[in-house]
């Protein structure tokens, strides 16, 4: 909906990037706005103004533009009208996001422009938000009469809930809720999405979804990674803010929500804000029995030998930052009570993976004295959101030959297989998304409140508890024993 009430998504556009220099840009935006334009999803006007402090020109930035597309988009693209036409319509606006002078030659530019839509994204440093928004504000760039404004924001958004509270209150004093795109990057991935539609739209599923036949959850996201040049920016992280905090309670909240009662903005987000809400608090001492915190030390990556956490430029040498984090959750409503969620995410694993993974009950009676090769619970349901995009069911299927044996089984639906192509890159759904004025797929207010509502009560409990000995594990390693016997506790074991 546009600021006016009306609807012209068709209409002239502004996509003005701060931190348009920035990595943020180079790998995911461009290519994004480029795949848009290819495919005759955008406006046909559609202008980007690069906003950033370097010394750069129009040209600089059409020339970096080019070399994301290139390098980015995929496939690699030859030189076709749709680049060119991105490059054409791209301009440079050298300034600091301090100085206000910088924000009038804005106006100006958007006047010449005669756009009626404007989209500003924030792929800036986290700490350059408030000051950004604050000077859109003074220089009445926060609302078109004759078209709509909109702001995505990128994440972290906020590092605790008070900053993101404060945050929210700067936010809200320019832009109204409505405006206000916050972006958590898993949910434009297809397969984030297909969880819903795998859940809602298919009846079969949805009667097994619960405390009754559930035993436990597993949420998995392993990366290969370690933090590179980011060791500044992630020693004062760590797992719980770079991943937890967003990309793992969304999928928490999506495997665990109710069914909306429509798939629009509001009620898909009321549903994810009530799972949130009944999250069991994890407080004091229990931030230390229900969490579970490694960091990674020097190993084999492949032939590859790579340096340890600490090795790494930028952390401190006594750093007791997690790069390998497990929490055991429980969601207290009358769908999920007593049923443990356990989630984990970690750098430097041996492959990069992210899996939901819903482990049914055991049959009730172990019929016929079989000999059960797969497992005390074989029916597991797998859905792999990256790589190997796709839906696995497990069961336990007789082995052909006299003897009774249950091996396991599968049957698999494969994204690639199925569609023949990769799926889409989430930045271009959800620019095209926020464009449309579909704010579905992005975090509300509340919501955000709600998850760093959670996760700060984990970081008090654990600044109240110190930890004296943070394991670790080496490199190219499913994690420390101490990982296994968190969840041994439960009777259970990792996938
Ligand atoms: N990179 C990713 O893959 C990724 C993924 C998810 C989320 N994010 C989020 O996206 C945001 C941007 O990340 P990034 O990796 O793109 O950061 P980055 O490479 O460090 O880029 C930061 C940008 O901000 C500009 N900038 C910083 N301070 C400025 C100032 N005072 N005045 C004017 N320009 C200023 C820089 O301009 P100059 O270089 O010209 O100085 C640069 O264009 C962060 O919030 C990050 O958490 C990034």
């Amino acid at each position: 909906m546009n600021d006016d009430g009306t609807n012209n998504n068709n209409s002239p556009l502004a996509i003005i990037i701060f931190g348009a220099t920035g990595d943020l840009t180079h790998r995911k935006l461009i290519p994004a706005i480029y795949e848009l334009t290819e495919a005759g999803k955008l406006p046909e006007e559609t202008y980007i103004i690069g906003f950033a402090r370097r010394d750069w020109t129009d040209e600089a930035l059409r020339e970096a533009f080019k070399s994301g597309i290139e390098e980015f988009a995929a496939p690699k693209p030859p030189l076709n009208d749709a680049i060119t036409k991105v490059l054409q319509n791209s301009f440079y606006l050298r300034s600091t996001f301090e100085d206000p002078d910088g924000y009038k030659r804005l106006c100006d530019k958007l006047e010449s422009m005669q756009v009626k839509n404007i989209l500003y994204y924030l792929a800036t440093p986290p700490d350059e938000y408030a000051t950004i928004i604050a000077q859109l504000g003074t220089a009445g760039i926060n609302r078109q009469p004759r078209g709509w404004t909109r702001i995505i924001i990128e994440k972290p958004f906020g590092r605790d809930l008070e900053s993101a509270i404060a945050l929210d209150a700067e936010v809200h004093k320019v832009f109204a809720e409505n405006q206000v795109y916050r972006i958590d990057h898993y949910l434009g991935k297809e397969t984030v999405q297909n969880i819903l539609v795998f859940r809602f739209a298919n009846a079969i599923f949805e009667p097994l979804w619960d405390r009754r036949y559930v035993d436990h959850v597993q949420i998995n996201v392993a990366e290969t990674v370690g933090v590179g040049t980011r060791a500044g920016y992630y020693d004062n992280s760590g797992v719980i803010r770079d991943m937890f905090q967003n990309h793992l309670l969304q999928l928490v909240t999506l495997t665990a929500m109710e069914a909306p009662f429509g798939f629009n903005a509001d009620a898909v987000r009321d549903e994810k804000v009530k799972v949130l809400k009944a999250l069991r608090p994890i407080r004091g001492q229990d931030a230390i029995t229900n969490t579970f915190r490694a960091q990674y030390v020097s190993g084999l990556m492949g032939e590859k030998r790579v340096s340890g956490y600490k090795d790494e430029e930028g952390v401190p040498v006594d750093s007791v930052t997690e790069t390998l984090l497990a929490v055991r959750m429980y969601v207290d409503n009358w769908r999920w009570a007593g049923v443990p969620f356990f989630v984990r995410s970690a750098k430097r694993m041996p492959n990069r993976m992210t899996q939901i993974l819903i482990r049914f009950r055991q049959a009730p009676l172990s019929l016929f004295n079989w000999t059960n090769l797969a497992g005390d619970a074989p029916n597991t349901l797998i859905l792999t959101l990256q790589p190997n995009e796709g839906i696995r069911l497990e069961f336990g299927a007789k082995a052909p030959g006299p003897v009774n044996q249950i091996l396991p089984v599968n049957m698999e639906f494969d994204y690639d297989e199925t569609f023949g192509s990769e799926p889409p890159d989430a930045y271009e759904r959800l620019l095209l998304d926020c464009i449309m004025g579909d704010a579905t797929l992005f975090t509300r207010a509340d919501e955000v409140r709600s998850q760093w509502s959670y996760v700060t009560d984990i970081l008090d409990g654990w600044e109240a508890n110190p930890i004296r000995n943070m394991p670790v594990y080496e490199s190219g390693t499913w994690g420390p024993p101490g990982l296994d016997e968190f969840i041994q506790q439960n009777g259970l074991s990792w996938r």
